[in-house]
């Protein structure tokens, strides 16, 4: 009998699979027997990534991919159905963080927001989605952000754009339910060992932040990686649209 939680023969298509918890996300599911694509814009990013899933016995394929380019992101997919097949899972991971207050932003700064966590979000789904279709089934799991749940001082932006996220995660949910698909989110509190988090979380504010979570410790992309390896399996069969908060109750949101 299979094991519950076996993901084997799986395309994963992971965005952002470079650093982080897309790599974090990667590697779960290849421990699962899933064979991910890791898309990054940073292709030697992305080969590590794809090296790191071959390192514990797996199989990847790294691809370069601007999610912020449609042109890229077709490609990027034909290529991914091309060697692998249509992707099974979609993890939407890619994204960035600019910490201002929101009067010292500027426009340029709103769209480079927008533009990778929002419409790169949708640019992936979209090209993604019709594959899922045609087979009448699929998991989409975006990385949100509780703090599009719950607004952050100095991210003003960001939080506009993860909360978008989560509320285009749940109309998709209720489109694409009809074709088999879920759509799931993942919303980490702040989590310290990933590139974002060494710039968001350096110089001992990760300490005090650490000190005003419930769990006393920030997030690990591991954390969040367990998570979607959930929302991945046959455990959450009958989840979709939903939100979940990975953060050591910092948020505790009902
Ligand atoms: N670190 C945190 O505290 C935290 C908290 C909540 C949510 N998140 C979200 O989790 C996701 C991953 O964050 P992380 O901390 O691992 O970040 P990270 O910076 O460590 O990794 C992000 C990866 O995305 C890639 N990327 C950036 N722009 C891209 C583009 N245009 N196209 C393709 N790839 C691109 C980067 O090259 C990098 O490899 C992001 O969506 C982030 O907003 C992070």
């Amino acid at each position: 009998m299979a094991e519950r939680g076996d993901l084997t023969g799986k395309v994963a298509m992971v965005t952002g699979a470079g650093a982080g918890i897309g790599r974090a996300v990667s590697l779960r599911l290849a421990e699962r027997g899933a064979v991910p694509a890791a898309l990054d814009i940073r292709e030697e990013a992305a080969a590590g990534t794809a090296a790191a899933v071959a390192a514990i016995g797996g199989k990847a394929l790294a691809v370069q991919c601007d999610v912020t380019n449609y042109a890229s992101v077709t490609a990027a997919v034909n290529r991914v159905v091309s060697e692998l097949g249509a992707p099974d899972i979609l993890v939407n991971n890619a994204g960035i963080d600019i910490v201002r207050m929101f009067v010292d932003t500027d426009e340029a700064l709103w769209r480079k927001l927008v533009d990778v966590n929002y419409i790169g979000f949708l640019a992936v789904t979209h090209a993604t989605a019709p594959h899922m279709i045609a087979k009448k089934s699929g998991l989409i799991i975006n990385i949100g952000s509780d703090a599009g749940r719950i607004g952050n001082p100095g991210d003003a932006v960001y939080c506009g754009t993860k909360a978008a996220v989560m509320a285009t995660s749940k109309a998709l949910a209720r489109e694409f339910a009809r074709y088999n698909i879920r759509v799931n989110c993942v919303a980490p509190g702040p989590i310290g060992d990933t590139e974002m988090g060494d710039v968001l979380y350096g110089e001992g504010l990760g300490d005090k932040i650490a000190r005003m979570i419930p769990l006393k410790r920030l997030g690990t992309a591991e954390d969040v990686a367990d998570v979607v390896g959930f929302f991945a399996s046959e455990d959450a069969a009958y989840l979709t649209g939903q939100v979940l908060s990975v953060d050591g109750g910092l948020t505790m949101i009902s």
